[in-house]
């Protein structure tokens, strides 16, 4: 097909070059075909005109591919899946409004009232809720968490009415990792689809699929998009899974809600994304906005060598904060000291932009390092350019309750930092001081 001909859609074949960071600027884009256009245009549309009445059955009986509405699909917001099914080597994928969007998709696809899931407790807290307090309250869907590196738990809650096994690249903010090919053999052995949240990893340092899961999601809000404007998430289909043999029933066989319809046989590449796309967008309205795709797209471009500067930083900080005389306890999956150092040798290409530690004061010191920061920020986001700081006890983990944050990993003084790719003479500077302060104020002593 020549240029003129081109449908402007993805076809990452015809660029020079398959590498990631190849990708991570060219897949599922080429200039507009009628403008010329180098960058992605937003498609600031909600509908899309059709040709005549025939077309219209067709896109809405799923017979003919094309937009309908954008609440399904939007031409912007698929250059930015089809983006990212590339780098994450799946399928097909879904972008949705968030990350926790995405967690509710895929919940609705794969669980049905009576089913359980089984997640690691190394878990973000707003998972964890989404699990415990949400599907479980309202769903009828059963939370099990089982303790993350203890492998016999998974099989032991797996049973028949298991919809799927959950795990974290890198455990926010325990910074654990699993070993997921052992989990996804366990999960695999009972008939049951693997999902990891790859937030804290991202197709740069690991691609879960490639290890033995079956879906990923992630938060593009974080260091996908990369400068904490856009809140965004993704669902990625590794394509691989037999939905039809386990009896997955929103994916594979006639459709209750489109009769003629079975995604594992009229869209075998990706029929869970089909499925997410087909039922959960069309029915919950989670789907991303085409000006936030967009958006995202621009911080996808430089993601490999942000994640890089993130990485060398992280481990600067991490030395640092480990030779610290005020400094309880640091944790980084780069660390020997970690306890799942070799897993993250062995699945992650480096060790991410995380790292954890609790001051010598305790829970109060906690607090007020938080406040005393001035180059990085305390706020609730992660995988910034800029350097983050928050204390979860008191905030993200704190409508846990203690049982539950000790599961997950958040000690009363826990700080989380997100590193920045600021100067990291400058990170060692603030990070310093605000030590200083904290620990001068929870001793009394006079400034
Ligand atoms: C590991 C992880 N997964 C998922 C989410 C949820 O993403 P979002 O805030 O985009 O809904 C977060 C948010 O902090 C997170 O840290």
């Amino acid at each position: 097909m020549s240029d003129d001909e081109s449908d402007g859609t993805a076809d990452e074949s015809d660029r020079p070059g398959g590498g990631f960071g190849t990708r991570s600027v060219h897949a599922g884009q080429r200039p507009d075909p009628e403008t010329g256009a180098q960058a992605p245009p937003i498609h600031q549309t909600t509908s899309y005109v059709f040709d005549d009445a025939d077309t219209a059955a067709a896109r809405y009986a799923l017979e003919e591919e094309g937009y309908i509405y954008s609440r399904i699909a939007n031409p912007t917001v698929r250059t930015l899946e089809e983006r990212l099914a590339s780098l994450e080597g799946g399928g097909d994928a879904v972008a949705t409004a968030s990350g926790l969007a995405a967690l509710d998709s895929a919940t609705l696809v794969l669980a049905k009232a009576g089913d359980n899931v089984v997640c690691s407790t190394d878990t973000y807290g707003g998972t964890t809720a989404y699990l415990s307090k949400t599907a479980a309250a309202r769903r009828d869907v059963e939370a099990r968490f089982v303790p993350t590196l203890e492998y016999n738990a998974y099989a032991d809650a797996i049973d028949e009415d298991t919809a799927f096994v959950h795990v974290e690249t890198i455990g926010n903010p325990s910074l654990v990792t699993p070993d997921f090919e052992r989990i996804a053999d366990i999960a695999h052995d009972r008939g049951v689809p693997l999902v990891v949240d790859n937030t804290f990893a991202t197709p740069a340092l690991c691609r879960p699929l490639e290890h033995g899961a079956d879906v990923v999601w992630e938060s593009t809000t974080k260091w996908l998009h990369g400068s904490g404007t856009t809140v965004g998430g993704v669902l990625v289909d590794g394509g691989d899974f037999p939905w039809a043999e386990e009896g997955y029933e929103e994916i594979a066989g006639p459709n209750h809600a489109y009769p003629d319809v079975d995604f594992s046989r009229d869209f075998p590449e990706a029929p869970f994304a089909a499925a997410v796309r087909y039922r959960s967008l069309r029915s919950l309205g989670n789907q991303q906005s085409p000006f936030d795709a967009w958006q995202t797209l621009q911080g996808l471009e430089s993601l490999p060598l942000r994640v890089e500067k993130h990485c060398e930083n992280a481990a600067i900080v991490a030395e640092y904060l480990e030779d610290h005389e005020d400094v309880a306890w640091v944790t980084h999956p780069g660390l020997e000291s970690h306890p799942t150092h070799e897993n993250a040798e062995r699945y992650l290409a480096d060790y991410g932009g995380m790292v954890s530690f609790g001051l010598e004061g305790g829970f109060e010191a906690g607090k007020t390092f938080c406040e005393e920061v001035e180059l990085a920020s305390f706020l609730a986001n992660i995988g910034d350019a800029k350097t983050l700081v928050i204390h979860p006890a008191s905030t993200t983990h704190g409508q846990l309750t203690p049982a539950e944050r000790e599961e997950a990993g958040v000690t009363e003084d826990l700080i989380r930092m997100s590193v920045g790719i600021e100067d990291p003479r400058d990170i060692l500077a603030d990070l310093e001081r605000a030590i200083e302060a904290a620990t001068r104020a929870c001793r009394g002593d006079d400034p």
